[in-house]
């Protein structure tokens, strides 16, 4: 299978961003999180959260999957659609992160996160609908 043929859905996407949650790095605040993505072109991406001692160099598993999809494909990396998860929390993606997706995210990209054991999904409008943007 060539990346181009790699289909996701969200439920789909959501277990590959579970898998991804195993790989955290994340003594401090035990918050296992992992993030999977979609690029336009079709490439899967996966990142978790590292922490460090330091606590503000703490990167999220969202920037990280994302910063893999620049790293993989460049400038021109676009992201399809997204999805996030956190072992035994729940939580919707944090405001530093939804910047970064907005980045590379058009405003009908669909951004997975769980809320009450349902995967809920919203476009990356509704996500953050006022962007900073120069
Ligand atoms: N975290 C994420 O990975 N994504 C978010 O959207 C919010 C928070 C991580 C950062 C830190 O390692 C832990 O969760 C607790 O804040």
């Amino acid at each position: 299978m060539t990346a181009g043929e790699i289909r996701f859905d969200a439920e789909a996407l959501m277990e590959t961003a579970e898998a991804a949650a195993g790989q955290a790095y994340a003594p401090y605040s035990k918050a296992m999180v992992g993030c999977a993505l979609v690029s336009e072109v079709g490439n899967l991406y996966r990142g978790c959260n590292v922490e460090n001692a330091s606590y503000g160099l703490t990167i999220c598993a969202e920037r990280n999957a994302i910063f893999a999809g620049v790293a993989a494909e460049g400038a021109r990396f676009r992201i399809a659609r997204l999805a996030v998860i956190a072992r035994g929390l729940e939580f919707p993606p944090c405001g530093a992160c939804r910047q970064v997706m907005a980045e590379f995210a058009g405003e009908d990209a669909d951004i997975s996160f769980m809320d009450r054991g349902q995967i809920r999904t919203m476009t990356m409008r509704e996500l953050l609908p006022a962007r900073f943007s120069f």
